[in-house]
């Protein structure tokens, strides 16, 4: 058992880095099994490419408890141009934790933001659109039925603004919003039955209107019927929010009696590409383990209930989509690891909230 003294009291170091700023870098913590001090899972992205990985794999097995697939398991791989299924990443996926011994979650089956061609030329018949988006759901939804423990059923419902709810190709396709949500929900649970089912978006503790106009989405789609089962906030932070925003929302959310899922998070040291940040490396990080441990904490005050896992978009900070492509600086360390699987400054902040 750890002692939460012991990490308050843990000296840290400040370490030059390359901009002569100076880093803080806890020295010789105890590092302890994530997994083993949280009282609910502890789950992280994967994709194929890093089930070979040693690092990561140790990684995983020291700390995690559940997986999710990055992208391998969604309609952008799965579906085909002829309407074929492909499913060898999602089923290595499938077996790498079945294998260790992990817990499987499903994302996403209706996502905004994977329109795809086969369904783009059905938006002009219902009928045949209705039959294969029940076909797409029932087809990937049933195929780990039994081990996916979740899904996100529906993933990002509301606008990036947060002022109101996203038209895209399943409204157009089945004739409204309430509509697409209602029948991915409906159709998910008849073909796995055994899994909670989320409705899973972002930017919900970040932005209050979001996260409110998420609150009133839920409500509604609850008292339509929709066997919604679980609610997901990505929990991507934003370091510079107010505190105790993040814990206004927990509570907000926990309303309504159902298992939460954080189900990606990270926390970026980015500037957000308007203004350069200046501010010195070790007061982002400052503010990163705060965010970080305020949701970790006000995850630990739900219900035991209600945590359905605790999940971060990724393992080591290389493994993150925000290291990936022209935004990336190289420099980012928005997860709990760095590249040689050292635990960052976020990963104690949780830890500590974890701490019995
Ligand atoms: C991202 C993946 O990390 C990338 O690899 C992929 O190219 C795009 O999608 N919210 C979500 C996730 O629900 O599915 C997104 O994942 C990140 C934002």
């Amino acid at each position: 058992m750890i002692d939460r003294r012991a990490f308050l009291a843990a000296p840290v170091a400040l370490a030059a880095c390359g901009s002569g700023e100076a880093a803080v870098v806890p020295i010789e913590r105890p590092v302890p099994s994530l997994k083993s001090i949280a009282p609910f899972p502890i789950g992280a992205a994967c994709m194929t490419g890093q089930l070979s990985d040693r690092v990561w794999s140790n990684l995983v097995s020291e700390h995690f408890s559940q997986l999710t697939a990055d992208w391998e398991m969604k309609m952008e791989y799965i579906l085909q141009r002829d309407g074929s299924f492909r499913f060898d990443a999602p089923d290595r996926i499938a077996a790498f934790a079945r294998d260790q011994n992990l817990r499987l979650f499903g994302h996403t089956l209706i996502w905004y933001a994977q329109s795809h061609p086969w369904f783009e030329a059905l938006t002009g018949d219902r009928a045949r659109f209705a039959a294969e988006y029940d076909r797409y759901i029932a087809t990937v939804a049933g195929r780990w039925r039994g081990q996916v423990v979740g899904w996100d059923v529906v993933n990002e419902a509301v606008s990036e603004d947060g002022q109101g709810l996203r038209d895209c190709v399943w409204s157009q396709g089945l004739g409204g919003i309430d509509a697409y949500i209602l029948r991915a929900f409906e159709q998910a649970k008849l073909a796995a039955p055994e899994a909670v089912l989320f409705l899973n978006d972002y930017n919900l503790e970040n932005n209050p209107v979001k996260g409110a106009t998420y609150l009133r989405l839920v409500e509604r789609l609850l008292k339509a019927g929709a066997p919604i089962t679980g609610l997901g906030t990505q929990s991507h932070l934003d370091i510079d929010i107010p505190a105790g925003q993040i814990t206004v929302f927990m509570r907000e959310l926990a309303q309504f009696g159902l298992p939460i899922h954080v189900s990606e998070l990270d926390a970026s040291l980015r500037d957000d590409g308007r203004l350069p940040d200046l501010r010195p490396r070790r007061q982002r990080i400052e503010r990163q383990t705060a965010r970080v441990a305020e949701l970790a904490e006000a995850f630990m005050a739900l219900p035991r209930a209600q945590q359905f896992a605790f999940t971060t978009w990724g393992v080591r900070d290389i493994d993150s989509w925000l290291r990936r492509g022209d935004k990336d600086d190289g420099q980012d360390s928005p997860l709990l690891f760095d590249a040689k699987g050292g635990a960052n400054p976020m990963f104690h902040a949780a830890a500590n909230a974890f701490a019995p």
